[in-house]
């Protein structure tokens, strides 16, 4: 699940069995998720190796399990992952030796993504771009926007970073779909960077998700308001009045650094 504007945008993995990815998409619109969007860079699961080293394993930390299960429990039962079919949850306390890897679609192809243009009806998204005729061909297939993402580098790794990527995507698209990027946003300067190079927005994953683990819900509001006021800054210093007042030239192109106006860019 993302959200995004306030919006709900359902995240998909295709499964082998297409049924059954049709009938969770059936699902997503009935309770109301406004936007799909489908990751197609996961064709098999990853080689995590840090979740076992750091036992990535919620048994072996009674105290956090107490705590935050317990609280999770008393309000609104066992928490599941909600964006997999039935048939295919398992119990998020299983231990990481026993927890069964889950059988990704390695089979995704183009006509797949035409058949869920037709079945959503809302707006359409790509995850997991980074090369611009597969921006254009998912785009031809009906996309609405694409996300220029490399999974946030947790699945392949030395894959070219989105930033990298993002200036030809977008230019591969122009005006026929939006451009996201997300992987690796920590600072509001790196928000910046990807609207001066083309993305209408940004995404971020594990930014939030460290303002989750201190403090809940209030802690990924902190984070993302960071976010905000870091980008704000940002925006200040290039002497660009919003986020829309973007400009390419700001960017040095070898290298991800600013090149700030002499004079602001709106005098
Ligand atoms: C704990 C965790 C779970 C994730 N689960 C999914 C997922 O189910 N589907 C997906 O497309 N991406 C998933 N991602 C990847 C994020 O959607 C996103 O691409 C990535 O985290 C962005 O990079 P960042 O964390 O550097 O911001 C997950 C990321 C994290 C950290």
């Amino acid at each position: 699940m993302a959200q995004a504007g306030g919006r709900l945008w359902f995240q998909l993995y295709m499964w082998p069995d297409r049924e059954m990815s049709r009938q969770l998409v059936q699902r997503a619109r009935l309770v109301g998720f406004e936007a799909l969007i489908v990751t197609v860079d996961t064709a098999t699961g990853p080689n995590r190796e840090y979740n076992r080293r750091n036992v990535f394993d919620l048994a072996t930390h009674p105290g956090w399990l107490l705590r935050v299960m317990g609280r999770y429990l008393l309000n609104s039962g066992m928490p599941t992952l909600e964006n997999l079919p039935d048939a295919l949850r398992q119990s998020l306390t299983a231990s990481v030796k026993t927890r069964r890897s889950l059988p990704l679609a390695d089979s995704l192809t183009w006509d797949d993504l035409r058949e869920l243009r037709r079945m959503w009806d809302g707006p359409l998204m790509v995850k997991g771009i980074l090369d611009a005729d597969d921006a254009r061909l998912a785009v031809d297939c009906g996309a609405d926007g694409l996300i220029v993402s490399n999974h946030g580098g947790r699945n392949l790794d030395s894959t070219i970073a989105p930033i990298d990527a993002l200036p030809e995507v977008a230019d591969a698209v122009g005006h026929r779909a939006h451009v996201f990027m997300d992987s690796g946003v920590r600072r509001g300067s790196d928000i910046a960077k990807a609207l001066a190079l083309g993305a209408r927005a940004v995404f971020a994953g594990r930014a939030p998700l460290w303002g989750v683990a201190v403090a809940g819900e209030q802690g990924a509001a902190r984070a993302i308001s960071i976010l905000r006021d870091e980008l704000d800054r940002v925006m200040a210093y290039l002497g660009c009045p919003t986020p829309g007042a973007r400009s390419s030239s700001l960017i040095r192109s070898d290298r991800h650094f600013f090149t700030p106006p002499s004079r602001p860019l709106h005098s």
